[in-house]
Protein backbone atom coordinates (compact mmCIF):
# COMPACT_ATOMS: atom_id res chain seq x y z
CA UNK A 1 0.00 0.00 0.00
CA UNK A 2 1.30 3.67 -0.97
CA UNK A 3 2.26 5.07 2.41
CA UNK A 4 1.65 8.99 2.57
CA UNK A 5 4.01 9.74 5.27
CA UNK A 6 6.78 7.83 4.43
CA UNK A 7 6.38 9.74 1.01
CA UNK A 8 6.24 13.20 2.57
CA UNK A 9 9.00 12.22 4.72
CA UNK A 10 11.41 11.64 2.00
CA UNK A 11 10.46 14.36 -0.37
CA UNK A 12 10.89 16.75 3.06
CA UNK A 13 14.44 15.24 3.29
CA UNK A 14 14.93 15.63 -0.07
CA UNK A 15 14.91 19.42 0.18
CA UNK A 16 17.17 20.08 2.72
CA UNK A 17 20.88 20.27 1.51
CA UNK A 18 22.26 21.61 4.99
CA UNK A 19 22.13 20.81 8.60
CA UNK A 20 19.89 24.31 8.69
CA UNK A 21 17.78 23.12 6.04
CA UNK A 22 17.04 20.04 8.32
CA UNK A 23 16.43 22.03 11.64
CA UNK A 24 13.43 23.92 9.99
CA UNK A 25 12.06 20.85 8.51
CA UNK A 26 11.76 19.45 12.10
CA UNK A 27 11.44 22.39 13.63
CA UNK A 28 7.47 22.50 11.77
CA UNK A 29 6.74 18.64 13.08
CA UNK A 30 7.42 19.17 16.80
CA UNK A 31 5.96 20.78 19.62
CA UNK A 32 7.55 24.02 20.41
CA UNK A 33 8.38 23.02 23.83
CA UNK A 34 10.18 19.98 22.67
CA UNK A 35 12.31 21.62 19.63
CA UNK A 36 13.19 24.53 21.67
CA UNK A 37 14.66 21.83 24.14
CA UNK A 38 16.79 20.12 21.77
CA UNK A 39 17.53 23.65 20.11
CA UNK A 40 18.09 26.17 22.79
CA UNK A 41 21.25 26.82 24.70
CA UNK A 42 20.63 27.82 28.63
CA UNK A 43 19.80 31.13 30.34
CA UNK A 44 21.13 33.83 27.61
CA UNK A 45 22.28 31.18 25.22
CA UNK A 46 26.12 32.11 25.15
CA UNK A 47 27.79 29.48 25.16
CA UNK A 48 25.31 28.21 22.50
CA UNK A 49 26.51 31.20 20.44
CA UNK A 50 30.03 31.22 21.58
CA UNK A 51 30.67 27.41 20.10
CA UNK A 52 29.49 28.16 16.25
CA UNK A 53 31.18 31.53 16.88
CA UNK A 54 34.34 29.90 17.39
CA UNK A 55 34.08 27.17 14.45
CA UNK A 56 33.27 30.53 12.37
CA UNK A 57 36.77 32.40 13.27
CA UNK A 58 39.22 29.73 12.14
CA UNK A 59 40.00 30.08 8.73
CA UNK A 60 41.81 27.48 6.74
CA UNK A 61 43.83 27.82 3.40
CA UNK A 62 43.36 26.43 0.21
CA UNK A 63 46.24 23.79 -1.24
CA UNK A 64 46.25 23.59 -4.73
CA UNK A 65 47.46 20.83 -7.29
CA UNK A 66 46.97 18.21 -5.08
CA UNK A 67 45.83 14.88 -6.55
CA UNK A 68 42.43 14.78 -4.52
CA UNK A 69 40.72 12.10 -6.87
CA UNK A 70 40.83 9.46 -4.08
CA UNK A 71 40.09 10.79 -0.62
CA UNK A 72 39.08 8.50 1.86
CA UNK A 73 37.31 9.52 4.83
CA UNK A 74 37.82 6.50 6.68
CA UNK A 75 39.65 6.00 9.80
CA UNK A 76 40.00 4.32 13.34
CA UNK A 77 38.20 4.78 16.19
CA UNK A 78 39.18 2.88 19.63
CA UNK A 79 40.75 0.38 17.59
CA UNK A 80 37.68 -0.07 14.83
CA UNK A 81 37.19 1.55 11.38
CA UNK A 82 34.67 4.26 11.06
CA UNK A 83 33.70 5.55 7.53
CA UNK A 84 34.28 9.47 8.77
CA UNK A 85 35.82 11.08 12.16
CA UNK A 86 32.44 11.10 13.31
CA UNK A 87 30.05 9.86 16.02
CA UNK A 88 26.96 10.35 17.09
CA UNK A 89 26.33 11.81 20.82
CA UNK A 90 24.20 10.94 23.82
CA UNK A 91 21.23 13.04 23.34
CA UNK A 92 18.11 12.30 25.80
CA UNK A 93 15.37 13.01 23.90
CA UNK A 94 15.39 11.57 20.83
CA UNK A 95 12.78 9.62 21.58
CA UNK A 96 10.49 11.96 21.66
CA UNK A 97 11.56 13.97 17.80
CA UNK A 98 10.24 10.91 16.46
CA UNK A 99 9.22 7.77 17.46
CA UNK A 100 11.79 5.21 18.80
CA UNK A 101 14.38 8.01 17.89
CA UNK A 102 16.98 6.75 19.45
CA UNK A 103 16.70 3.44 17.56
CA UNK A 104 16.45 5.22 14.26
CA UNK A 105 19.87 6.90 15.12
CA UNK A 106 21.59 4.08 15.88
CA UNK A 107 20.28 2.19 12.54
CA UNK A 108 21.70 5.39 10.88
CA UNK A 109 25.01 5.33 12.35
CA UNK A 110 25.03 1.54 11.88
CA UNK A 111 24.49 2.18 8.03
CA UNK A 112 26.72 5.23 7.62
CA UNK A 113 29.75 3.27 9.74
CA UNK A 114 29.73 5.42 12.57
CA UNK A 115 28.99 4.81 16.42
CA UNK A 116 26.13 5.72 17.94
CA UNK A 117 26.02 6.96 21.50
CA UNK A 118 23.04 5.76 23.95
CA UNK A 119 21.82 8.33 26.79
CA UNK A 120 21.19 7.04 29.97
CA UNK A 121 17.72 9.37 29.56
CA UNK A 122 16.45 7.90 26.66
CA UNK A 123 12.70 6.37 25.86
CA UNK A 124 14.18 3.27 24.21
CA UNK A 125 15.64 0.71 25.97
CA UNK A 126 19.43 -0.05 25.41
CA UNK A 127 18.57 -3.61 24.99
CA UNK A 128 16.15 -3.14 22.18
CA UNK A 129 18.63 -0.81 20.68
CA UNK A 130 21.27 -3.83 20.45
CA UNK A 131 18.70 -6.24 19.55
CA UNK A 132 17.70 -4.18 16.51
CA UNK A 133 20.31 -1.68 15.40
CA UNK A 134 23.49 -3.43 15.56
CA UNK A 135 26.45 -1.26 14.56
CA UNK A 136 28.53 0.11 17.17
CA UNK A 137 27.04 1.05 20.13
CA UNK A 138 28.19 3.26 23.01
CA UNK A 139 26.48 3.47 25.92
CA UNK A 140 26.38 7.11 28.19
CA UNK A 141 26.25 7.01 31.72
CA UNK A 142 25.20 9.66 34.75
CA UNK A 143 26.08 8.73 37.44
CA UNK A 144 22.95 8.17 40.16
CA UNK A 145 23.25 9.19 43.73
CA UNK A 146 22.66 5.46 44.55
CA UNK A 147 26.04 4.17 43.15
CA UNK A 148 24.32 0.37 43.13
CA UNK A 149 21.88 1.55 40.52
CA UNK A 150 24.40 2.67 37.70
CA UNK A 151 26.43 -0.20 38.40
CA UNK A 152 23.48 -1.65 37.43
CA UNK A 153 23.26 -0.07 34.29
CA UNK A 154 26.78 -0.82 33.47
CA UNK A 155 26.12 -4.15 33.26
CA UNK A 156 23.41 -4.29 31.80
CA UNK A 157 25.37 -2.56 29.09
CA UNK A 158 27.75 -4.73 29.09
CA UNK A 159 25.74 -7.92 28.58
CA UNK A 160 23.91 -6.10 25.99
CA UNK A 161 27.27 -5.74 24.23
CA UNK A 162 28.14 -2.06 24.33
CA UNK A 163 31.67 -1.42 23.50
CA UNK A 164 32.33 1.66 24.89
CA UNK A 165 31.03 3.58 28.57
CA UNK A 166 30.51 7.36 28.05
CA UNK A 167 30.67 8.99 31.31
CA UNK A 168 29.34 12.28 31.35
CA UNK A 169 31.32 14.70 34.06
CA UNK A 170 30.17 18.18 32.95
CA UNK A 171 26.01 18.15 34.72
CA UNK A 172 27.06 18.85 38.38
CA UNK A 173 23.47 20.65 38.89
CA UNK A 174 20.49 20.04 36.37
CA UNK A 175 20.99 23.29 33.89
CA UNK A 176 18.79 26.40 34.51
CA UNK A 177 16.73 26.16 31.20
CA UNK A 178 14.26 28.86 31.30
CA UNK A 179 13.03 29.09 27.94
CA UNK A 180 11.55 25.51 29.01
CA UNK A 181 10.41 27.11 32.43
CA UNK A 182 8.10 29.68 30.06
CA UNK A 183 7.23 26.98 26.94
CA UNK A 184 6.03 24.58 29.86
CA UNK A 185 7.93 21.41 28.64
CA UNK A 186 9.54 19.90 31.32
CA UNK A 187 11.12 15.99 31.69
CA UNK A 188 9.12 13.93 33.47
CA UNK A 189 6.38 16.13 31.01
CA UNK A 190 3.79 17.84 33.28
CA UNK A 191 -0.06 18.56 31.02
CA UNK A 192 -0.32 22.45 31.12
CA UNK A 193 -3.00 24.65 28.78
CA UNK A 194 -0.20 25.91 27.41
CA UNK A 195 1.92 22.58 26.40
CA UNK A 196 -1.42 20.76 25.61
CA UNK A 197 -2.41 23.48 23.43
CA UNK A 198 1.32 23.38 21.94
CA UNK A 199 0.53 19.28 20.89
CA UNK A 200 -3.05 20.10 18.95
CA UNK A 201 -0.87 22.59 17.40
CA UNK A 202 1.48 19.47 16.46
CA UNK A 203 -1.15 16.99 14.96
CA UNK A 204 1.61 14.65 12.70
CA UNK A 205 3.23 14.95 16.07
CA UNK A 206 0.93 13.71 18.00
CA UNK A 207 -0.37 11.11 15.68
CA UNK A 208 3.24 10.04 14.75
CA UNK A 209 5.02 10.24 17.90
CA UNK A 210 2.46 10.25 21.09
CA UNK A 211 -0.13 8.36 19.53
CA UNK A 212 1.67 5.29 18.54
CA UNK A 213 3.89 5.42 21.87
CA UNK A 214 0.40 5.68 23.30
CA UNK A 215 -1.00 2.51 21.07
CA UNK A 216 2.47 0.38 21.78
CA UNK A 217 4.04 0.76 24.91
CA UNK A 218 2.11 3.51 26.48
CA UNK A 219 3.40 7.04 27.53
CA UNK A 220 6.90 7.19 27.06
CA UNK A 221 9.37 6.93 29.86
CA UNK A 222 12.89 6.55 30.90
CA UNK A 223 13.29 2.66 29.46
CA UNK A 224 16.38 2.05 31.06
CA UNK A 225 15.70 3.99 34.53
CA UNK A 226 15.61 1.19 37.45
CA UNK A 227 11.77 -0.09 37.72
CA UNK A 228 11.25 2.13 41.01
CA UNK A 229 12.76 5.31 38.93
CA UNK A 230 10.96 4.61 35.77
CA UNK A 231 8.57 7.77 35.86
CA UNK A 232 6.22 7.69 32.58
CA UNK A 233 7.15 11.23 30.71
CA UNK A 234 4.22 12.50 32.97
CA UNK A 235 5.01 11.10 36.38
CA UNK A 236 6.53 12.68 39.17
CA UNK A 237 9.65 14.93 38.88
CA UNK A 238 10.76 14.33 42.26
CA UNK A 239 11.72 11.17 41.70
CA UNK A 240 13.99 12.16 39.40
CA UNK A 241 15.42 14.60 42.01
CA UNK A 242 16.98 11.72 44.20
CA UNK A 243 18.59 10.17 40.82
CA UNK A 244 21.68 12.34 39.68
CA UNK A 245 24.89 12.05 41.92
CA UNK A 246 25.69 15.88 42.88
CA UNK A 247 28.87 14.01 44.75
CA UNK A 248 30.33 12.50 41.98
CA UNK A 249 34.48 12.60 42.45
CA UNK A 250 37.70 11.30 40.56
CA UNK A 251 37.31 8.60 42.88
CA UNK A 252 33.82 6.98 41.36
CA UNK A 253 36.06 7.35 38.02
CA UNK A 254 38.77 4.87 39.00
CA UNK A 255 35.90 2.60 40.69
CA UNK A 256 34.60 2.88 37.02
CA UNK A 257 37.07 2.53 35.41
CA UNK A 258 37.73 -1.15 38.01
CA UNK A 259 33.98 -2.47 37.14
CA UNK A 260 34.03 -1.61 33.39
CA UNK A 261 36.98 -3.47 31.33
CA UNK A 262 36.09 -1.83 27.66
CA UNK A 263 36.30 1.52 26.51
CA UNK A 264 35.66 4.00 29.03
CA UNK A 265 35.51 7.84 27.63
CA UNK A 266 34.85 11.30 29.82
CA UNK A 267 32.49 13.45 28.58
CA UNK A 268 32.80 17.16 29.45
CA UNK A 269 36.15 18.31 29.97
CA UNK A 270 36.98 21.92 29.17
CA UNK A 271 40.56 22.15 31.58
CA UNK A 272 43.93 20.71 30.64
CA UNK A 273 44.18 19.58 34.70
CA UNK A 274 40.84 17.71 34.27
CA UNK A 275 42.16 16.28 31.05
CA UNK A 276 45.21 15.38 32.70
CA UNK A 277 43.35 13.62 36.30
CA UNK A 278 41.10 11.53 33.53
CA UNK A 279 44.11 10.32 31.70
CA UNK A 280 45.80 9.20 35.18
CA UNK A 281 42.63 7.60 35.84
CA UNK A 282 43.47 5.34 33.01
CA UNK A 283 40.27 6.63 31.04
CA UNK A 284 40.53 5.43 27.33
CA UNK A 285 39.14 8.80 25.85
CA UNK A 286 37.77 12.34 26.16
CA UNK A 287 35.32 14.47 25.02
CA UNK A 288 36.10 18.36 24.81
CA UNK A 289 32.45 19.18 25.11
CA UNK A 290 30.56 21.54 27.23
CA UNK A 291 27.28 19.80 26.28
CA UNK A 292 26.40 21.71 23.29
CA UNK A 293 26.11 25.06 25.43
CA UNK A 294 23.06 23.38 27.22
CA UNK A 295 24.91 23.49 30.86
CA UNK A 296 26.78 26.40 32.13
CA UNK A 297 26.35 29.91 30.27
CA UNK A 298 29.82 31.28 30.68
CA UNK A 299 31.43 28.07 29.27
CA UNK A 300 34.06 28.49 27.15
CA UNK A 301 33.71 27.23 23.52
CA UNK A 302 35.27 23.68 23.05
CA UNK A 303 37.22 24.72 19.65
CA UNK A 304 39.10 27.53 21.76
CA UNK A 305 40.64 24.88 24.96
CA UNK A 306 41.41 22.42 22.46
CA UNK A 307 44.88 23.29 22.16
CA UNK A 308 45.68 23.66 25.44
CA UNK A 309 43.90 20.02 26.12
CA UNK A 310 45.91 18.24 23.56
CA UNK A 311 49.31 20.40 24.26
CA UNK A 312 48.17 18.32 27.82
CA UNK A 313 47.38 15.12 26.99
CA UNK A 314 47.94 14.60 23.69
CA UNK A 315 49.17 11.32 22.53
CA UNK A 316 48.13 9.75 25.72
CA UNK A 317 44.23 9.35 25.21
CA UNK A 318 41.89 9.97 22.64
CA UNK A 319 40.45 13.65 22.19
CA UNK A 320 37.05 13.72 21.10
CA UNK A 321 35.50 17.02 20.52
CA UNK A 322 31.83 18.14 20.48
CA UNK A 323 29.46 20.71 20.94
CA UNK A 324 28.75 23.04 17.64
CA UNK A 325 29.03 21.15 14.69
CA UNK A 326 26.76 21.84 11.79
CA UNK A 327 29.04 21.34 9.17
CA UNK A 328 32.00 19.12 7.13
CA UNK A 329 34.31 22.05 7.59
CA UNK A 330 34.36 21.76 11.37
CA UNK A 331 35.19 18.25 11.66
CA UNK A 332 37.94 19.69 9.36
CA UNK A 333 39.06 22.67 11.89
CA UNK A 334 38.97 20.22 15.10
CA UNK A 335 41.40 17.73 13.42
CA UNK A 336 43.60 20.53 12.56
CA UNK A 337 43.24 22.01 16.27
CA UNK A 338 43.98 17.86 17.22
CA UNK A 339 41.02 16.57 17.94
CA UNK A 340 41.35 12.95 16.78
CA UNK A 341 37.10 12.74 15.80
CA UNK A 342 34.02 14.35 16.61
CA UNK A 343 30.74 14.21 18.27
CA UNK A 344 27.35 15.25 16.59
CA UNK A 345 24.43 16.61 18.85
CA UNK A 346 21.88 18.29 17.49
CA UNK A 347 22.81 18.06 13.43
CA UNK A 348 21.48 14.32 13.85
CA UNK A 349 19.14 15.01 15.87
CA UNK A 350 17.72 17.87 14.03
CA UNK A 351 17.45 15.09 10.93
CA UNK A 352 15.80 12.51 12.85
CA UNK A 353 13.39 15.44 13.71
CA UNK A 354 12.71 15.66 9.97
CA UNK A 355 12.26 12.27 9.07
CA UNK A 356 13.30 9.67 11.43
CA UNK A 357 16.75 7.18 10.01
CA UNK A 358 16.04 8.50 6.61
CA UNK A 359 16.81 11.98 8.10
CA UNK A 360 19.40 10.99 10.10
CA UNK A 361 21.45 9.43 7.27
CA UNK A 362 20.97 12.49 5.41
CA UNK A 363 22.06 14.67 8.09
CA UNK A 364 25.37 12.25 8.12
CA UNK A 365 25.68 11.94 4.55
CA UNK A 366 25.63 15.63 4.00
CA UNK A 367 28.44 16.15 6.84
CA UNK A 368 30.11 13.64 4.79
CA UNK A 369 30.10 15.50 1.46
CA UNK A 370 30.78 18.59 3.33
CA UNK A 371 34.25 17.40 5.39
CA UNK A 372 35.27 15.27 1.91
CA UNK A 373 34.62 18.91 -0.31
CA UNK A 374 36.93 20.69 2.66
CA UNK A 375 39.45 17.96 2.67
CA UNK A 376 39.55 18.53 -1.32
CA UNK A 377 39.96 22.00 -1.03
CA UNK A 378 42.76 21.92 2.17
CA UNK A 379 44.51 19.60 -0.24
CA UNK A 380 44.48 16.24 2.42
CA UNK A 381 43.35 12.98 1.12
CA UNK A 382 42.59 11.84 4.56
CA UNK A 383 41.33 12.26 7.89
CA UNK A 384 45.16 11.80 8.74
CA UNK A 385 46.60 13.96 6.91
CA UNK A 386 44.70 17.09 8.48
CA UNK A 387 47.35 19.17 10.97
CA UNK A 388 47.33 22.78 12.26
CA UNK A 389 49.74 23.17 8.53
CA UNK A 390 46.01 23.56 6.88
CA UNK A 391 44.71 26.47 9.47
CA UNK A 392 45.67 30.04 8.79
CA UNK A 393 48.57 31.53 10.16
CA UNK A 394 46.82 33.15 13.12
CA UNK A 395 44.80 30.23 13.97
CA UNK A 396 47.69 27.30 13.90
C1 LIG B 1 18.43 17.59 23.31
C2 LIG B 1 19.76 17.21 23.86
C3 LIG B 1 19.83 16.25 24.87
C4 LIG B 1 21.07 15.88 25.39
N1 LIG B 1 21.12 14.90 26.34
C5 LIG B 1 22.33 14.48 26.78
C6 LIG B 1 22.42 13.40 27.70
O1 LIG B 1 21.42 12.83 28.10
N2 LIG B 1 23.66 13.04 28.12
C7 LIG B 1 24.80 13.66 27.68
O2 LIG B 1 25.89 13.30 28.06
N3 LIG B 1 24.73 14.68 26.80
C8 LIG B 1 23.54 15.09 26.34
N4 LIG B 1 23.47 16.10 25.43
C9 LIG B 1 24.73 16.74 24.96
C10 LIG B 1 25.25 16.03 23.72
O3 LIG B 1 25.72 14.75 24.03
C11 LIG B 1 26.40 16.81 23.09
O4 LIG B 1 27.39 17.05 24.04
C12 LIG B 1 25.95 18.13 22.47
O5 LIG B 1 24.69 18.01 21.87
C13 LIG B 1 26.97 18.57 21.44
O6 LIG B 1 26.63 19.82 20.92
P1 LIG B 1 25.87 20.02 19.53
O7 LIG B 1 24.43 19.73 19.81
O8 LIG B 1 26.11 21.43 19.21
O9 LIG B 1 26.45 19.04 18.54
C14 LIG B 1 22.25 16.49 24.90
C15 LIG B 1 22.16 17.43 23.88
C16 LIG B 1 20.94 17.79 23.35
C17 LIG B 1 20.90 18.79 22.23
Amino acid sequence: MFDVWSALDKRRISRCYNIADLRSAGRRRLPKGIFEYVDKGTEDAIALANNRAAFERVKMRNRVLVDVSNIDLGTTLFGKPVSLPLAIAPTGIAGLCWYEGELELAKAAASAGIPFSLATGSNTSMEKVAKEAGGRLWFQLYMWQKRDLSYELVKRARDAGYEALILTVDTALGANREHNQRNGFSVPFRPSTRNILDVMRHPVWLQQVLLRYLATSGMPRHENYPREYQARITGDAGSKKDLRAHSMTWDDVEKLRSVWPGTLILKGILHRDDACQAVERGVDGIVVSNHGGRNMDSASATLDVLPEIVDAVGGRTTILLDSGIRRGSDIVKALALGAYSVLAGRATLYGVMAGGQAGAERAISILKDELRRTLAYVGCRSPAEVSSAVLDQADA
